[in-house]
């Protein structure tokens, strides 16, 4: 049986256990679930390579354990529960059987277009239970599933297709959100006529059934594909180190990397930490409000939640359509237990009032769950009062695309819960703080650069395409060791905040970005010689995105170009992108050997130039006057 901590005691036994011979805790947390064949080895890692094989040599298929395993004892309890982005929609509901008789179905109808294992295939989709089913479906026939959230833009659509080089792409022909119906396959075909000649077939699902162009013999429509196929489908046998999935991330140089996970470790964390962190119990009703475009749809839409046999529900809209009541509408319909959303939201819907979330009987919630960004205390405190009305530990977890799981957070009604503190680490996690001369920084009420010294089960492999940048970026900053990329502190008692990235890494209404990919679209506008991209403090984004741009002819329209601006990076990667703001300059501060002085343009962002620190041995000190003295602040 999967460990599920029950109190206190527990959580410092079975932690202390895990850090004392991780192996056999892992060993028994593996052995809950259906192996083809059993591992050899718990443990084979070294952080030099990376090199990291957890259940060495095991075989499975994540979805036997997703739902072949639950047909005898939950077969006719709710697996996925869809509600609609319109409210008079009916909700669809997909029983563990059915679920598993339309994974199957799409399957076979992934086969017969002779895909297998191995092969990528990309998503580009709206939030329908046939993007769960779709992503399963590769699950059991060993294709590697790369799901791009479909804000994104055609360019960065193409781009992640040609990086994974996929085979297919499974697309919606629209998108409803709020009053919206977004064209989705217009974008893919954009997408395709940019060079994506690994495509073979296109899979359009009939979403909104508007009109839409469909390209003889390469566009396929799903229900023609999939209706007729066989609700059986034998799985593919999967090592536990067969790649799993893909999923493209932001850092803080260059583009996007994918970043890979494996089957058998993350099958493994994903459930033990779902178990642990929502404290679910059979029956309950979990929701969490995440696209399954980011991490947290993938782990805790999808796995973590299927394979603890638990309700799992996925919503189709937006929090604000027909009103910014709905997420509590919502809960209300369908007595909603364990809710889990990120800040952003939170502080958008704080904005509206309490009226709202004071209309509607939230007396089913039993566990908040909040994620992405580091949640303020003001929210936190709406949060807890309004939504939680003091009953409902709120989780803060900590935890990254590259981690697969939750990493840090409190145990709802077991370790104790304080504003702005994701809290402790979960068992098998080896958190240290390090200091930027590479020592680890002992001792409580501290801070330092977030790092882990042990491997945990689902954390990423490689980055597709590229081992030696996933060593760079996460393995050489300390030696032996995975940097986060974050800056924590931790308190009297031992307990993490974190304090945010120390990379140029920003965090817009928690959708992760690199600046340097924001410049490498504003630069692609004719009249742009450089620019710079930081972020700075946002009341509802937690971060804006803040632009210092230099031109080459002198703008004459300043709104004309902003709008010019704005429009090139929605075409570059997508409208989550935008600059909030864009500031016209006529140089960069920089340093002697060229590299331009972001912590300068970070304060100046953020309205907090009084302190630049010393800037004479810059290249271009009067430049920083000029800035400051234009700042859009
Ligand atoms: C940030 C999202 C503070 C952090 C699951 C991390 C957080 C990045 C929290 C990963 C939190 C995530 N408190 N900051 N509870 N959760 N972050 O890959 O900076 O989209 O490195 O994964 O989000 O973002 P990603």
């Amino acid at each position: 049986m999967l460990t599920r901590i029950k109190n206190l005691q527990e959580y410092k036994n079975v932690y202390a256990a895990s850090v004392d011979d991780p192996e056999s805790f892992w060993a028994s947390q593996a052995e809950s679930f259906t192996w083809r064949k059993k591992w050899d080895k718990t443990l084979d890692w070294d952080f030099n390579g990376p090199d990291i094989n957890w259940f060495v040599n095991g075989k499975l298929n994540i979805t036997e354990n997703c739902l072949d395993r639950h047909l005898e004892t939950r077969g006719d309890q709710v697996a996925i529960l869809w509600e609609p982005n319109d409210p008079n929609v009916p909700t669809k509901e997909y029983t563990y059987k059915e679920l598993h008789a339309e994974v199957c179905k799409a399957a076979n109808a992934l086969k017969s277009l002779g895909v297998g294992k191995g092969d990528r295939v990309c998503f580009y989709m709206p939030m329908v239970p046939e993007l769960a089913i779709a992503v399963l479906a590769c699950a059991r026939i060993g294709a590697i599933h790369s799901v791009v959230f479909a804000g994104f833009s055609a360019t960065a659509l193409a781009d992640r297709i040609k990086d994974a080089t996929c085979k297919m792409v499974i697309c919606s022909d629209f998108n409803n959100r709020g009053v919206k119906h977004i064209p989705v396959k217009k974008v893919v075909d954009d997408a395709m006529a940019m060079g994506c000649d690994s495509i073979e077939k296109v899979i359009v699902h009939k979403n909104t059934g508007d009109d839409l162009n469909m390209v003889e013999g390469r566009d396929i429509w799903w229900h023609d594909l999939v209706d007729g196929q066989s609700p059986v489908c034998e799985a593919e046998e999967m090592d536990s180190e067969d790649i799993l999935f893909i999923l493209y991330t932001s850092g803080s140089t260059g583009k996007p990397k994918g970043v890979v996970h494996t089957c058998g470790g993350y099958m493994v964390y994903t459930a033990f930490s779902f178990t642990n962190v929502f404290q679910y119990d059979p029956g309950d009703i979990y929701w969490c409000t995440a696209d399954i475009g980011w991490i947290t749809g993938h782990s805790y839409i999808i796995y973590g939640p299927l394979l603890s046999g638990a309700t799992t529900m996925m919503f189709e809209g937006v929090p604000t359509y027909p009103d910014a009541g709905r997420f509590w509408e919502i809960c209300e319909k369908h007595k909603v237990n364990q809710f889990y959303t990120a800040p952003t939201a939170i502080r958008a819907l704080m904005a509206k009032g309490e009226d709202l979330p004071a209309k509607y009987d939230l007396s089913s919630l039993k566990v908040l769950g909040s994620v992405g960004e580091p949640i303020n205390e003001e929210a936190w405190n709406w949060y807890n009062i309004n939504i939680g009305k003091g009953n409902c530990p709120i989780v803060d977890t900590w935890w990254q695309t590259e981690t697969g799981g939750i990493l840090i957070s409190p145990l709802p009604g077991i370790t104790d819960t304080k504003p702005c503190y994701a809290s402790y680490p979960l068992p098998g996690v080896q958190l240290v703080l390090m200091d930027s001369e590479g020592k680890e920084v002992e001792g409580n009420n501290k801070e330092g650069l977030l790092c882990i010294k042990f491997p945990w089960p689902s954390i990423l492999r490689t980055t597709y395409g590229d081992h030696e940048r996933c060593r760079q970026t996460y393995f050489s900053a300390y030696e032996n060791m995975y940097f986060t990329g974050d800056g924590a502190r931790r308190d009297e008692d031992g307990r993490y905040r974190i304090i945010g990235r120390v990379d140029d890494v920003i965090n817009v209404s928690g959708h992760r970005m690199g600046t340097a990919e924001v410049e490498n679209a504003i630069n692609e506008h004719d009249n742009v010689v450089e620019s710079a991209v930081v972020g700075y403090p946002h009341e509802i984004k937690g971060q804006g995105i803040y632009a210092y741009v230099i031109v080459n002819d002198a703008v004459t329209d300043d709104d004309e170009f902003r709008k010019e601006v704005l429009k090139i990076v929605t075409k570059e990667i997508g409208p989550i992108a935008k600059p909030d703001k864009i500031q016209i300059v006529s140089g960069l501060p920089k340093t002697r050997s060229g590299k331009i002085m972001r912590r300068i343009l970070r304060k100046i962002a953020s309205s907090d130039a009084s302190n630049l620190g010393d800037v004479s041995t810059l290249l271009n000190p009067e430049v920083v006057t000029e800035i400051k003295e234009g700042a859009l602040v």
